[in-house]
């Protein structure tokens, strides 16, 4: 059982590149904003909680998001994982270590989509007129970039330090950005 995580800025494009990913790689998607949002859809306890937190731009507690991966990753006994917006915290990036660990696989990838924050917003100020989105607006998004860099920007440091940290361009077509993700996986 072994691990990718995509890692990025809000709008860096996680979601549009895990898209082509888990089709070229068959990689199983773990996306923790979407299951979020079906939480929400399907009203459930979890969804009631997700729906208040995130409509303000603000992060789940790591210990609801590390049980919610925990589940995921117990439907499986094998493959590769693809994690978007997961681990978004040191607690978390631990917890995703141990819980790989425990299932006797490993964190293979950690990669970083560079996007710089002016250009995310006018991403996500775009996306806005079509996702319904509660968190895509000016006021939440700018919340949420300071949730990144207060409490998300630091995880990238911690795997650096543990040699799994890579880095792809941000900016470019998404084909373009597909192809430098390819080329950092195929080496590995
Ligand atoms: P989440 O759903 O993970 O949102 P996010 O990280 O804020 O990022 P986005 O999904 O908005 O952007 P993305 O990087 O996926 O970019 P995308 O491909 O869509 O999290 C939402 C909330 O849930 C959090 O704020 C938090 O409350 C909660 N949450 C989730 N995970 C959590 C966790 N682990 N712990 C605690 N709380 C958690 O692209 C953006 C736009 O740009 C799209 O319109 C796309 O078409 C466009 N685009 C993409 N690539 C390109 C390109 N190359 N060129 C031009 N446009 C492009
Ligand atoms: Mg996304």
């Amino acid at each position: 059982m072994k691990g990718v995580a995509l890692f990025g800025v809000p709008g860096a494009g996680k979601g549009t590149q895990s898209q082509l990913l888990i089709k070229k790689y068959d990689y199983i998607y773990i996306a923790t904003g979407d299951m979020l949002r079906k939480e929400i859809k399907e009203q459930t306890p979890l969804g009631k909680v997700a729906d208040e937190v995130i409509s303000k731009g603000e992060l789940l507690g790591d210990d609801i998001i590390i049980k919610m991966i925990a589940k995921r990753l117990d439907n499986h006994t094998e493959g590769t994982f693809l994690f978007d917006g997961f681990p978004r915290t040191i607690a978390q990036a631990h917890a995703l270590e141990q819980l790989l660990i425990d299932r006797g696989g490993e964190l293979m990838l950690f990669i970083k989509l560079e996007l710089s924050l002016e250009e995310s917003m006018t991403r996500l100020l775009h996306r806005a007129k079509t996702s319904g989105r509660s968190d895509d607006n000016r006021k939440i998004i700018e919340l949420r970039f300071k949730e990144y860099q207060h409490k998300t920007a630091p995880v990238s440091d911690y795997f650096k330090e543990k040699g799994l940290y890579h880095s792809v361009k941000g900016l470019g077509t998404v084909d373009a950005v597909f192809g430098e993700l390819c080329t950092i996986i195929d080496n590995r």
